[in-house]
């Protein structure tokens, strides 16, 4: 197959470009290189099946040649933080709702009719059912990155209706794995470096989360992509399992050897939109075939050790 990979720079996009170029398809990637990590691609730009392309989808068009003929459209770029919506409030607009219409235009001009989408269990906000199947009502969104991906997941399926797109909606746990540049273990890890006798805890510490491994979460699209055919087809990839952020913290602490007094900004969130809760029913996945191969704790294991081997990856924030 042919495949176009937006945001194939970043942690999850390199990583699925590397298991695309394994199964023989031809890839191209296209990235602003706005998260700065361009070793990322070394393998791939190796193989001679592979194609890159630099530019900003906000602003500029997917070169010529990268779209036309693609049998599919895997868009990942977006401002991928949810942390901070409030204090940029156009970023996941622009970057996540704006950059998808674009990415569904240019598919639509060159006759590409097959786009799958990371969105994010946060579309759910603070949702009443756990785990969370993919319908579950979504009432109220709790943060601007959820609310643009919840557009995003709109626009894919009005294309699908208007247009004979054939749609296929990710909502994410939280990922991570070989690659991982933002998120809890990445924080941890940043604040333990520099100072080991104290760790600043975001929220109560109590806060329920739930985790996926980069490899696994990759595996689960490909398992859909080659299953699922409907022509909107939305699922949740998660794990059967959940945790409390202190476990993570314990984790990582037993793992580094430190003993950090722990100190707490309180509250049941750690930012605004921070959901207290997510645990998504992953059952429609597994249906196909699909499973897990590691655990919350061993991912959250392998990501601080890939850290540690890898500390260019947080050295450049
Ligand atoms: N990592 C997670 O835990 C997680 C959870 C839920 C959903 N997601 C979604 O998965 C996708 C990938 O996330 P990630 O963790 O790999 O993030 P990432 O930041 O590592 O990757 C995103 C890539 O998109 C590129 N990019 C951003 N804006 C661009 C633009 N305007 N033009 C061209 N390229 C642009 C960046 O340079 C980067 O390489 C995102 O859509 C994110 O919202 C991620």
């Amino acid at each position: 197959m042919k495949i176009l990979v937006t945001g194939g720079a970043g942690f999850i996009g390199s990583t699925l470009v590397d298991r695309l170029l394994e199964r023989g398809d031809q890839v191209s990637a296209v990235d602003n290189f706005s998260t700065r990590r361009r070793e990322f691609l070394a393998g791939a730009l190796k193989h001679s099946g592979f194609r890159l392309a630099e530019a900003d989808l906000l602003t500029g068009e997917i070169p010529a040649g990268l779209m036309q003929g693609c049998d599919l459209v895997v868009h990942l770029s977006a401002n991928a933080d949810v942390r901070f919506g409030t204090e940029r409030p156009a970023r996941d607009f622009e970057q996540n709702t704006t950059v998808t219409f674009r990415v569904l235009e240019a598919m639509r001009k060159n006759g590409v009719k097959r786009i799958a989408f990371s969105s994010t269990g946060s579309v759910y906000g603070e949702p009443s059912v756990f785990p969370t199947p993919e319908d579950a009502p979504f009432p109220v969104q709790t943060s601007l990155y959820g609310a643009s991906k919840v557009a995003c997941e709109s626009l894919i399926q009005a294309y699908c209706e208007g247009f004979g797109f054939q749609g296929y909606i990710f909502r994410f746990v939280s990922i991570l794995g070989e690659r991982y540049t933002h998120g809890h273990v990445c924080d941890f890890y940043k604040k333990l470096r520099a100072d080991p006798s104290r760790l600043r805890v975001l929220g109560d510490g109590r806060q329920r989360k739930s985790y996926l491994y980069v490899q696994d979460c990759v595996s689960a699209m490909l398992c859909a992509l080659d299953h699922a055919l409907d022509r909107v087809n939305i699922f949740n990839l998660g794990t059967d399992e959940h945790c409390e952020v202190n476990d993570s913290v314990r984790w990582i602490c037993e793992r580094l050897g430190a003993r950090p007094a722990l100190e707490y900004s309180g509250g049941k969130r750690g930012w605004v939109g921070d959901s207290p809760f997510i645990f998504l029913d992953c059952s429609k996945i597994r249906a196909m075939g699909w499973r897990p191969t590691l655990t919350i704790r061993e991912g959250i294991e392998k990501t601080l050790d890939y850290l540690v081997k890898n500390p260019f990856v947080m050295e450049r924030d």
